[in-house]
Formats: C-alpha cells, sequence, structure tokens
C-alpha cells in the first residue's frame, strides 16, 4: 500500500538509470524513451556535460536565496534574453509558477482582470494556471475559480475577436495545445491574434512550458509563427530534469514587477541555473536547431508512411519532435503494448499518442522506435483484430 496520495495514475515500472535516449529497469531491461519524462529530457538522460557542471556545483554551493546576488542567473537570462529580443527573466521552479507570474504580471501592467484563453489549453495546476486552463475537469471540484478567464475553440479567430471587450487585458496561449492533444495552431490565427492584440492593446502571453527550448525546432515555437508575444513561461525542458521554470517579459514591464511585487524562495537556486544554463548553451545554436527540424521531418515521414498499411492513423501532427499521432481508437492499451516492447511514448487525450523524444536523438534510434511501433501496431491491429 502505497503512502502517496493518489493523484497519478502509475506504471508498475521503477526505472533504474538512464543513458542518452535510454532508460533502464530493476531487471536492466531497455526501453527506447520517446516521451522524455513529458518533455523534460530534451538533451536526453544524464547529458555528460550537465551531469558534470551540476557535480561541480553541487561541491561549491547550492542555496542562498534571492537576497543575494547569484551570477549564474545573470548568465543565464542574459542568454534567455538574446533569443527573445528584448527582456527580463523571474526564475522559478516549475511551469505553473512561471504561469502564475506571466499572469500577475499582465494583470498589474494592464490594470485588466478579463484574460482570454483557449478551450483544451493547459497551462498548469496552480489556481491562476488551473484558471487559465480551458478544461473543465481540472476545474471540478475546487469551487471557484480565479475571476476573469474567459475561453473559446482554439484556431477560431472570429471566436476570439467576439470575446474581447473593453476589460480583456490579455491572451494566453500555447502555439502546439500538447496536453489538448498536439494541436498546431495555424498562422493565420497567430497573424489575427498579433492584429487584435495591437488593435485593442492586449498583452499577448504565449506559453512555451512544452514547446520551448528547441522542442520544435526553433529556441521557441513563436518563433515560427507571426506571433510577437509580450511574455512567454518556460520550464519542462530548462533544465533537462533539473526544477527550473522561467518567464520572460519586456522591458516594459520592470516598473511592474518592481522590488517585492513577486517572488520565490528557491526560483534561479545555483544547481537549477547550473544545470539550465549548461542546457541552454547545448540547444541554443543553431546547427543543433536545424538537425532537430530535420529529425522530425524524417519522424514525420516515416510515420505518414505507415498512414498507408495502418488507416486507423486519422492524423499525423506537430512540429520539430512534438508529435501527435491520432488514431480512430483509444491509445491506452497501445501504449502498455509499446512499452512491453521497449518503447516509452505519451499520450494526449483518448486518441492520441504523443511523441517527445530527447532533441539529440540519432536516426538510428528513429528507425529503431519506427520499428517498435509498427511492431506493435501491426499485432493490434491486424493480429488482434482491433479495427
Ligand atoms: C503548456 C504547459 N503549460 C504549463 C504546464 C505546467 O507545468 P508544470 O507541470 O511544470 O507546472 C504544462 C505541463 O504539462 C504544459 O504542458
Amino acid at each position: 500500500m502505497s503512502n502517496l496520495f493518489p493523484t497519478y495514475n502509475k506504471k508498475t515500472i521503477n526505472f533504474q538509470n538512464g543513458k542518452g535516449t535510454y532508460l533502464y529497469d530493476a531487471e536492466n531491461k531497455k526501453y527506447l524513451d520517446f516521451l522524455s519524462g513529458i518533455a523534460v529530457c530534451n538533451l536526453g538522460h544524464c547529458h555528460p556535460k550537465i551531469v558534470d557542471a551540476l557535480q561541480k556545483q553541487v561541491e561549491s554551493i547550492w542555496h542562498v536565496s534571492n537576497l543575494f546576488t547569484i551570477h549564474k542567473q545573470e548568465e543565464l537570462a542574459d542568454l534567455l534574453v538574446k533569443s527573445f529580443n528584448d527582456g527580463l527573466v523571474f526564475f522559478c521552479n516549475s511551469g505553473t509558477e512561471a504561469n502564475e507570474a506571466a499572469i500577475k504580471l499582465a494583470r498589474k501592467h494592464s490594470g485588466k482582470f478579463h484574460f482570454i484563453s483557449f478551450k483544451q489549453s493547459f497551462h498548469g495546476r496552480t489556481f491562476g494556471s488551473m484558471a487559465a486552463t480551458g478544461q473543465s475537469k481540472i476545474h471540478e471540484g475546487y469551487g471557484e475559480m480565479l475571476s476573469g478567464f474567459t475561453y473559446v475553440p482554439y484556431n477560431d479567430l472570429n471566436a476570439l475577436m467576439d470575446e474581447i471587450n473593453e476589460n480583456t487585458g490579455a491572451i494566453i496561449l500555447e502555439v502546439i495545445q500538447g496536453e489538448g492533444g498536439v494541436i498546431v495552431g495555424n498562422n493565420d490565427f497567430f497573424e489575427g491574434i498579433q492584429a487584435l492584440c495591437k488593435k485593442h492593446e492586449l498583452l499577448l502571453i504565449v506559453d512555451e512550458v512544452q514547446t520551448g527550448v528547441g522542442r520544435t525546432g526553433t529556441m521557441f515555437a513563436y518563433e515560427q509563427t507571426p506571433l510577437n508575444p509580450d511574455i512567454i513561461t518556460l520550464a519542462k525542458g530548462l533544465g533537462n530534469g533539473f526544477p527550473v521554470g522561467a518567464m520572460i517579459g519586456k522591458k516594459k514591464f520592470a516598473t511592474t514587477f518592481s522590488t517585492g511585487a513577486h517572488g520565490s524562495t528557491f526560483g534561479g537556486n545555483y544547481l537549477a541555473m547550473s544545470a539550465a544554463f549548461e542546457t541552454i548553451n547545448m540547444i541554443n545554436d543553431l546547427t543543433f536547431l536545424e538537425s532537430v527540424k530535420e529529425k522530425g521531418e524524417y519522424l514525420f515521414n516515416k510515420l505518414n508512411e505507415m498512414k498507408i498499411e495502418f488507416p486507423q492513423i486519422t492524423e499525423i501532427r506537430g512540429k520539430g519532435l512534438m508529435v501527435g499521432i491520432e488514431l480512430n481508437n483509444p491509445v491506452e492499451k497501445l501504449v502498455e503494448l509499446l512499452l512491453d516492447n521497449g518503447l516509452i511514448v505519451g499520450t494526449a487525450g483518448a486518441n492520441v499518442l504523443r511523441l517527445l523524444p530527447p532533441l539529440n536523438l540519432s536516426y538510428k534510434e528513429i528507425d529503431e522506435a519506427i520499428s517498435i511501433i509498427k511492431k506493435a501496431f501491426s499485432f493490434y491491429f491486424l493480429d488482434s483484430k482491433v479495427h
């Protein structure tokens, strides 16, 4: 009997160690990890450079609080701001905290409290981020949400236009809705959003918690769209497994988040900063990011080819190495079957398999995953006659 709250539907498997794209269980069975701890270990498990940076850091200093200067915060902020082209950074410990910071900043700066979010979005589990999340199942049982959020269908510009009123302060969105089913926003929609933000002087918050840090083949996914966000939020891949989050906002917000306006005891501590600095240093490289796009295309092509043999595949969606395979069947049992065959994948809703492999995986590992997927699909759809 576990002494943990049963908030997760955990599998019994207990991984003992990991190296690169592989994880190993107690019997030393090898698993190809196409989930990366849900878009976290973007450079694979135990990347030697990050291990080295953390080991050195562990032996020198861990934590002093934000009452003192931490140079590593400045160095990392410098890298992040260069990618964002103007801005200031607030460090925290998770995606939901980054979004809380963004919501507080946008509320305080705009003085307006109606924020528009999208149906099927996911922004986190604390009260602000939960209210921003356009899924009633996330709100159920918790009473009144933080007021002011309304939700419109994603990729529906007219619905968004109709929702804006004189109290609207901001729009928050994901460039690709991750938890919502790997739903890719279209560029006309984004162009319309940008125009509406300009016209109505709305702040634009882009939640890059899942799509950011190279996942889609650019440092931030919005770079491949006409969006020009005022605020972005990061976490997941930022520390390659070490918990760290960040909110980056334009410099114009400096007086809004003035001394005492927001804070975090742990945010930006030495360990988090050394892991994140090393991670960003490796990912924020044009050749590396280009390789993510190329590997993504390779994986997409291989999956699209499978549609001929498996008409149960209704769509392959995503960008870079964030991929959704939508089936005309629930995927839960397939996830188990893939795991039995040594491949770890995730889901995004009932009918979508979600692939989020490490960004530095090899083509050979992509081929290996494809052959496991084919084998499992053949067994599931052809041999066991599931249609
Ligand atoms: C887009 C997005 N925003 C926010 C979050 C919440 O992040 P965390 O679980 O680190 O609080 C997630 C987590 O899945 C996410 O995908």
